[in-house]
């Protein structure tokens, strides 16, 4: 059922777009300008990647074959398809009454209207897809089915959903949280490259962590964690609000005493080591919550995280953050607290990356991020991990954590639970019933 994990994934994508839509609708409707640009890639995306790519796989395969097997289905299945079909013809209506605003203010309230019906249309679509039609398939179809419909899924040469297909939308979707207004989206003008990267040897153990235990007072918030981390890996550390992923990584980075356990970092026991020397060997954080620096320039919080390193490699380092943050090098004069939340957590990673970590640790970085740029920060991780750099990744938005790591770790109340490769935490009925609301 790989096929019916694509197909959440991608609602998710498109219900993260349909919010957007909504608020940027709230924005319009305050006084707020109409970006055409931004609408016409969000259209795009739509139409390329959901009425052309996605309604297609569903119905050619998934949909044909749950009719033949459950009279009961046809009833949801009849509407869903009618909205299939209905698709195209809403987004052309939307296309137009965005033309219209064009010649004058009166026209956007038509627009923003047409847009909340139609996000409120996208948003019950999914939510029935996901409601009615998947348990119905989880129930009738056979292996043979699955097997049938995972294959088309899956198929990385097709056309329209192929891996080459994916690029494409990525790319899109990309451009989407560029061009979306700053409180929603970044604000920036160019995408932002990446620096080729050079990869260090992989899967050398790079961290050990051992029987770590650590305490507020009487009460004990880590119970002795064990956990590990290769070089080039990207791990993830998921867990409810007050589970101790905080305080795991504060007493990883040395600023909370650990009172019992070992930590081993890059073949050197580093337990007793001050958080300083940690960071010179290469343990950077990027902390919860951010912590930029608001009065001082973006520039002068950039110089903060490299305050480890030889004066002579800063200027370099921050022409590559730059290259990866273009919207950085844009402000890079003005007060960090002018920049949107979006902004503020780029610039918290990129204030890590001037410390040259051999391991990045990331606590929270979604963290009260409207939902497109939730998708962003992810590809920037995932443009890090890319590049060879080994990343620790503190999640409570496991589904999104989880679904980039090659392994994880699940946290509760102090202890590891489980663990696993990404997929298979996604997979495990547990994981999904305690963290992914499923
Ligand atoms: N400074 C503190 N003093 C006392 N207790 C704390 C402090 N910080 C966190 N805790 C407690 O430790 C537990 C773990 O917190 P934390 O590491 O922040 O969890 P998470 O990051 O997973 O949300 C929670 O029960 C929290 O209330
Ligand atoms: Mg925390």
């Amino acid at each position: 059922m790989e096929s019916l994990r694509i197909i959440t994934e991608e609602h998710q994508n498109l219900w993260r777009i349909a919010t957007t839509l909504d608020l940027v609708a709230d924005e319009i409707d305050q006084g707020g300008k109409v970006e055409a640009p931004f609408f016409s890639s969000v259209f795009d995306y739509i139409e390329q990647f959901m009425d052309r790519s996605h309604h297609a796989k569903e119905d050619e395969f998934l949909f044909r074959l749950l009719r033949q097997r459950s009279a009961e289905a046809a009833n949801v299945l009849d509407r869903l398809q009618a909205e299939h079909r209905n698709g195209p013809e809403l987004l052309r209506d939307l296309r137009a009454k965005l033309t219209a605003t064009a010649g004058n203010g009166e026209h956007n309230a038509a627009f923003t209207a047409a847009l909340r019906n139609y996000t409120q249309g996208l948003k019950g679509h999914i939510r029935s897809e996901e409601k009615d039609a998947m348990p119905l398939a989880r129930e009738a179809l056979t292996a043979d089915d699955w097997a049938e419909i995972d294959k088309a899924f899956l198929d990385n040469d097709d056309p329209l959903f192929g891996g080459k297909a994916r690029a494409e939308f990525r790319e899109l979707f990309h451009r989407i949280a560029s061009l979306a207004p700053e409180s929603i989206g970044l604000g920036a003008h160019s995408a932002g490259s990446l620096q080729p990267g050079t990869a260090t040897g992989k899967g050398d153990v790079l961290l050990s962590v051992k029987g770590m235990e650590s305490c507020y007072g009487r009460i004990k918030a880590l119970k002795g964690i064990d956990l590990e981390v290769r070089k080039g890996e990207l791990v993830a550390l998921v867990g409810a609000n007050g589970a101790g992923k905080t305080t795991f990584l504060r007493t990883l980075s040395g600023v909370q005493p650990m009172s019992a356990g070992q930590i081993t970092f890059d073949g050197e026991d580093i337990s007793k080591l001050r958080s300083d020397l940690r960071m010179r060997r290469g343990i950077c954080q990027s902390p919860e919550g951010r912590q930029v620096f608001g009065p001082l320039s973006i520039e002068d919080n950039l110089r903060l995280g490299a305050y480890t390193q030889p004066k002579g490699q800063v200027d370099g380092d921050m022409e590559k953050v730059f290259s990866m943050f273009p919207i950085l090098k844009e402000k890079r004069a003005l007060p960090a607290g002018t920049l949107s939340g979006g902004q503020q957590q780029m610039l918290a990673i990129g204030r890590a990356l001037m410390g040259r970590p051999k391991m990045l640790l990331l606590d929270e970085p979604s963290m009260g991020l409207a939902p497109l740029l939730v998708e962003e920060v992810f590809n920037v991780v995932k443009a890090l991990k890319a590049q060879g750099m080994t990343i620790f990744l503190v999640e409570q938005n496991a589904f999104a954590a989880l679904a980039i790591a090659d392994r994880g770790y699940v946290l509760e109340t102090g202890s590891i639970t489980l663990t696993g490769t990404g997929q298979e935490l996604i997979s495990n009925e547990q994981v999904r019933a305690a963290y992914l609301g499923m």
